[in-house]
C-alpha cells in the first residue's frame, strides 16, 4: 500500500504518536500541513471512540481537516481561561536544539500564537526534517504595505527575500490573515535567537518562520516506530 511506506508512513507515525498523548477534557492545538493532518485524523477517530476534547485550529486548512474529522472546534478567545493544553505542529526544519523552522504552508502566524498558548507543544516530523544548522529559507509574513521596505531589511540582514508565489493562479500567495509571505533565504542560519530578533523588528512584519525554543518534545517518525527528542 503506497501510504504504508517512505516518507508517508512515518509522517503518520509521528502523527498519531503525538494524538496518543492527547486525554480527555484537553484543549488541543491543531497544526497545519501533511504530518498534522495525521494527528488530526487520529484525534478525529478517537472522538467517534468516545474522547472528549476541543480543538484550536491554526489555519483554514486545519480548521477544515478537523471539521470534517468530527472535532468540536473553539477559538483563543473562547478558552482564555483554561487555555490551550497541548498543541501538535508540523515543522519545515528542526535542529538539535530544537529550534523550528515553521512556514511552508503560509500559516506560521497563527500558528505561532496557537503554539506558543500551549502548556505542552510536540511537534510531529520525518526525519527528512532535521537539519543543523537550520537553513531552510526564512518563511515571513508581511502586511502587504511593507512589502518593499521589509524585502529591504532582509537584504540589509544578509538575506535574499523572494515574494512565494500562487501555484495556482497568477499572483502572490496570500495568507489566511490577507498578508504576503518573503522566503528569505540567509544560507546556514548559525544564530537563530538573533536572526529572530532582528525579523520581528521589521516594520510591518507580522510573524516570521523561526520557533526558537518553543518545541516541548519533536516526535519523529521513522521506518519502524516513532523518535522522541
Ligand atoms: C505550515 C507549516 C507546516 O507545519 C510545515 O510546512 C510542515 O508541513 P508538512 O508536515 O506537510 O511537511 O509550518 O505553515
Amino acid at each position: 500500500m503506497k501510504n504504508d511506506s517512505g516518507t508517508a508512513a512515518q509522517k503518520r507515525r509521528a502523527g498519531e504518536s503525538a494524538a496518543a498523548e492527547v486525554t480527555d477534557g484537553m484543549v488541543v492545538g491543531l497544526g497545519t500541513g501533511s504530518t498534522a493532518a495525521h494527528a488530526i485524523e487520529e484525534l478525529g477517530r478517537a472522538v467517534d471512540a468516545g474522547l472528549d476534547i476541543r480543538g484550536v485550529p491554526t489555519s483554514f486548512q486545519s480548521r477544515q481537516l478537523a471539521v470534517e474529522a468530527g472535532i468540536p472546534l473553539v477559538s483563543l478567545d473562547e478558552v482564555e481561561d483554561t487555555g490551550v493544553d497541548l498543541a501538535i505542529d508540523g515543522a519545515d526544519q528542526f535542529d538539535a536544539a530544537g529550534h523550528l523552522m515553521k512556514g511552508g504552508g503560509a500559516a506560521h502566524a497563527r500558528e505561532k500564537i496557537v503554539d506558543a498558548s500551549a502548556d505542552r507543544f510536540l511537534v510531529v516530523a520525518d526525519p527528512s526534517k532535521e537539519s543543523d544548522p537550520l537553513d531552510y529559507p526564512v518563511p515571513l509574513e508581511v502586511l502587504p504595505d511593507a512589502r518593499t521596505l521589509a524585502a529591504e531589511r532582509v537584504r540589509d540582514l544578509g538575506g535574499d527575500p523572494d515574494l512565494r508565489a500562487a501555484e495556482r493562479k497568477d499572483g502572490p500567495v496570500v495568507t489566511d490573515n490577507g498578508n504576503l509571505v518573503l522566503d528569505c533565504d540567509f544560507g546556514a542560519v548559525e544564530h537563530p535567537e538573533a536572526l529572530a530578533a532582528d525579523l520581528a523588528d521589521i516594520p510591518g512584519c507580522v510573524a516570521h518562520g523561526l520557533f526558537v525554543g518553543m518545541a516541548d518534545e519533536i516526535h519523529v517518525g521513522t521506518a519502524t516506530g516513532v523518535e522522541v527528542r
